[in-house]
């Protein structure tokens, strides 16, 4: 059996999962036990045995298919991982399989090409000078710079080294000082803190910055926070703002913010790990207003931009602070070579390094920048329209208007209701939401990242909910209204919608 015959396979069991999954034909999430899972799938049995090909591949993976959760289902609103494209899962599989593992040129000079195009194209997309050819990085006016890495938690830490390796160059040799101080709003995704703990400060070495009621920054106040930091004895090395937030999506005033780190000489860190996909749209740029003036961003491509896990851009405005961000080195890797491209190794944590690029440009070649700005403004449009038509509905409250494609809402009960609902969706395997914390009240929370996903899926899911419980005045639990079951019981038919 050779590998065309193997990949047909795959193709072809593929390409009925995705059918039955936009059609909502499925469950867009099953959770069997997981021993039940070992079992099914034989795993025990295909590990000994080996030779999972031709039917043995097949039967193995209708199974496999059978318990993920689906991304594609219209009713797949919880996270904000992309819906791949296909192109960009292709793209995954020519990676996989060349594995090219390009931190250095010479191990994926096509990968590493890719890399260098697509941080360029991105820092075109913020504002900043992309990178002149890679064999005169050293030469000419200061340019903007980047990395690809896995995932926006690690691209936050790497944002954050660099910063901090601007104020302290010394840190790699002497130690983290004990007087840094990181500026971040509460909102801010559990990575900044924890990247902040990864290089040795501790949680009271995090200042919160002021906020409003919608949980965004307020720029007039920054100046109380400069102050506290220096009457602690502190030197503030970064400060953090989102675009957009995690928990409600809404962006900070980047303008205003990066003005007030400009007069305080300190580095402005944009999270951009969602929202900087709207930079993609002429239309939506304008909620990312004075990104330029940041010192660095994060961007995932896994998430808006449809390339399959993970993706996530580093870009900072002066390539050179990124290139001090690691100070090791290894005599295998580093050293004096014929050199007709460009390591990014020495701007990561990472060693072996995938070539990530590849899955964002294939979605781009694909989609062209045109397409991918129509799915971001889709999306966003979606939540807008999800926002009015669910505050019109009685007995439901939303959290904030959205800015992006993050939604949140509650019906009038409590909290324990809320994650109630989620459980009896999900065990259903209707509708796949996540919730979130905000403002002290636990809400039920939508991703738009679906592109066949309509207002019929969110007119369907809010009538569940109410078919669900008493908090929404409508029939009590238990009660279910003709041709719904309870919650904890599948659909009949087509679930979700
Ligand atoms: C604002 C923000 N930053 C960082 C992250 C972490 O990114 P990743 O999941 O790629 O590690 C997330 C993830 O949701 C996020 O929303």
């Amino acid at each position: 059996m050779s590998f065309a015959q193997d990949a047909r396979i795959v193709s072809r069991e593929l390409g009925r999962y995705y059918r039955q999954s936009v059609r909502g034909a499925r469950p867009v999430i099953r959770q069997p036990p997981i021993e039940e899972l070992v079992d099914g799938l034989e795993l025990r049995k295909l590990a000994t045995e080996g030779g999972m090909r031709g039917k043995k591949l097949t039967r193995f993976l209708r199974r496999y298919l059978d318990s993920t959760t689906r991304l594609h289902h219209p009713a797949y609103l919880a996270h904000q991982v992309a819906v791949p494209h296909p192109a960009g899962a292709l793209a995954s599989m020519i990676d996989g399989f060349t594995n090219n593992a390009m931190a250095i040129y010479e191990m994926g000079p096509a990968a590493a090409a890719i890399e260098f195009f697509v941080i360029n194209w991105m820092l075109e997309k913020v504002g900043w000078v992309p990178a002149p050819s890679p064999r005169q990085l050293a030469e000419g006016p200061a340019h903007g710079g980047g990395v690809l890495t896995h995932g926006g938690s690690l691209a936050n830490l790497t944002a954050l080294l660099a910063a901090r390796g601007r104020l302290v160059p010394e840190t790699w040799n002497d130690g983290a000082p004990a007087d840094l101080a990181l500026l971040a709003p509460a909102e801010s995704h559990y990575s900044v803190a924890r990247a902040a703990g990864i290089m040795g400060m501790g949680r009271r070495a995090i200042y919160e910055l002021p906020v409003d009621a919608a949980g965004r920054i307020v720029p007039d106040r920054l100046g109380e926070v400069f102050q506290r930091v220096k009457d602690d004895g502190r030197r503030p090395f970064a400060l953090v703002a989102n675009a957009c937030s995690t928990a409600v999506g809404l962006y900070d005033p980047l303008q205003e913010v990066a003005q007030a780190c400009r007069q305080q000489a300190v580095w402005l860190h944009v999270d951009g790990a969602h929202g900087a996909g709207a930079l993609v749209s002429p239309r939506l740029r304008g909620l990312l207003s004075g990104i330029a003036l940041a010192d660095s961003v994060v961007w995932d491509a896994h998430k808006l931009m449809r390339a399959p896990t993970l993706c996530t851009a580093v870009l900072v405005r002066d390539a050179r602070t990124l290139d001090a961000a690691f100070q090791q080195e290894a005599s295998y890797l580093f050293h004096d070579k014929e050199q007709p491209g460009f390591d990014f190794i020495h701007r990561t944590v990472e060693c072996t390094k995938a070539g990530l690029g590849l899955r964002f440009f294939a979605v781009l070649a694909a989609l062209g920048e045109r397409g991918l700005a129509d799915y971001v403004e889709r999306q966003f449009a979606l939540a807008a329209e999800a926002y009015r038509y669910i505050s019109a509905q009685p007995g439901f409250e939303c959290a904030v208007e959205p800015q992006a494609n993050i939604l949140c809402f509650r019906t009038a009960g409590s909290d324990a209701e809320q994650l109630a609902i989620r459980n009896a969706l999900i065990s259903r395997g209707s509708f796949y939401l996540s919730t979130a914390e905000w403002n002290g009240r636990r809400y039920l929370r939508i991703s738009f990242m679906n592109p066949s996903t309509t207002m019929r899926e969110i007119a369907a899911l809010i009538q569940q909910i109410r078919d669900l419980g008493p908090a929404t005045g409508q029939p009590p639990a238990g009660q279910p209204p003709a041709g719904q079951p309870p919650a904890g019981q599948p659909p009949a038919g087509q679930p979700g919608v």
